[in-house]
């Protein structure tokens, strides 16, 4: 990660991704997407737009109430105001989001009329939000423009209290899968007066960051407030229409909420670790810039040099399909090789040496535990294969 715009001393609360940053981030993005989207049934994906005109936050209350306290007590609102078209007027006014979830809600209607979901069901999306932070600062931690990776999900009011616990549940499942150490994480109930001014009942899941114990993820009850205020303003019906009963009504809503770049740091911090001679850090294969490197021996033998680039290409066409980024390493010596890549947390290298020339093995030597055991090239594309089911 580097600060943004860093050869003109930066912009405060803007942070870039960097090629191994980027490679993290696109896949926590994917395994959320495969894990909350396409693997369940009852949820829609969404992609809306950033800008949003001034009625929706005034729908939402954003404009109202999205504001810090200043030194002074004076309130500073945190939206990013802007002008749509040439014409700066109040008429114009667009503001870049703060959160996702509202173009989750003015969709809702469409995502009705065209999917045509039966309660309950989910709107999910992945996007930018921008808040104009106070005071940006902890690294990735309150920065003023941030990805969220988050869904609205409608269910009938009766049922609110079983499916937040059932979302309490699914989020403990994914803190483990995308590798956050679960020791770290602890559940706060936040009290009445706490709560953001939609929410009926807030859990946050709290990470023990090297800056403190702060929230990391939240699960928020929005009751139907935010359905209710776009009806109100926009006059357009956004009620639900039970196909068994005919029952008219407007759905409540559970809201787990996850921050992108928080659980990069959550991750990072779980994963790294310093031993005598190495740093290693243990991110699931599945998020892991890369899942393999290849290596030659030494890189002054033609050879094995050539032997390596065929293996290399061959395991990249096998793999394709897959979703396996494999880099190529012929610097220095075998040992720093292992290590560079231990860094920044690469599951497996396969080296070519010399009895790959005789036998058409290789040894795979695995991050965490340093072992090697000798494999055929030929099975290589099922190793790994199986690895990344998991
Ligand atoms: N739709 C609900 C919502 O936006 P929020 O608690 O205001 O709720 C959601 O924000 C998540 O976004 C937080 O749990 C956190 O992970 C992340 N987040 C909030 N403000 C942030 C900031 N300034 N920098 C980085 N991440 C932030």
């Amino acid at each position: 990660m580097f600060p943004g715009s860093e050869i003109y001393g930066g912009l405060a609360g803007t942070w870039d991704y960097g090629p191994l940053g980027a490679e993290l981030a696109h896949n926590i993005k994917e395994l959320w997407w495969n894990h909350f989207v396409r693997n369940r049934e009852d949820m829609y994906g969404l992609a809306s737009s950033i800008l949003m005109p001034e009625k929706v936050w005034e729908a939402s209350g954003h404009l109202k109430d999205f504001a810090d306290p200043l030194e002074g007590g004076q309130k500073f609102n945190l939206m990013f105001k802007t002008e749509a078209g040439a014409l700066k007027s109040e008429k114009n006014a667009a503001y870049l989001r703060p959160e996702i979830a509202q173009g989750m809600f003015v969709n809702f209607k469409n995502v009705l009329d065209t999917m045509r979901p039966t309660l309950p069901f989910g709107i999910a999306q992945i996007g930018k939000a921008f808040r104009n932070e106070i005071a940006p600062r902890d690294f990735l931690f309150r920065v003023r423009e941030f990805d969220l990776m988050e869904f609205e999900y409608f269910v009938k009011e009766s049922e609110w209290e079983e499916h937040f616990e059932k979302w309490l549940k699914e989020m403990r499942a994914w803190i483990e899968r995308v590798g956050i150490d679960k020791e770290k994480v602890s559940e706060l109930e936040v009290p009445t007066g706490e709560r953001a001014h939609y929410s009926k009942r807030t859990v946050d899941f709290e990470f023990d960051f090297p800056f403190g114990k702060k929230e990391l993820y939240g699960l928020a009850y929005r009751g139907d407030y935010d359905l209710k205020r776009h009806m109100e303003h926009s006059g357009v019906d956004l009620k639900y229409t039970d196909s068994a009963s005919g029952e008219k009504f407007i759905p409540h809503v559970i809201e787990p909420t996850f921050g992108l770049g928080r659980t990069v740091l959550a991750v990072l911090l779980s994963a790294y670790r310093e031993e005598d001679e190495r740093v290693v850090l243990s991110l699931p294969p599945k998020i892991a810039p890369y899942k393999a490197a290849v290596f030659p021996l030494v890189s002054n033998k033609p050879l094995l040099v050539e032997k390596a680039r065929e293996v290399y290409e061959n395991l990249k066409l096998q793999t394709s399909h897959l979703s396996f980024p494999i880099i190529w390493d012929d610097r220095g010596n075998i040992g720093k090789r292992y290590y560079a890549q231990d860094e920044i947390g690469t599951p497996w290298c396969v080296t070519i040496d010399y009895q790959t020339l005789e036998d058409d093995t290789v040894t795979i030597r695995a991050r965490d535990t340093g072992k090697q055991e000798r494999y055929k090239v030929s099975e290589l594309d099922n190793f790994f294969a199986k690895k990344l089911q998991m």
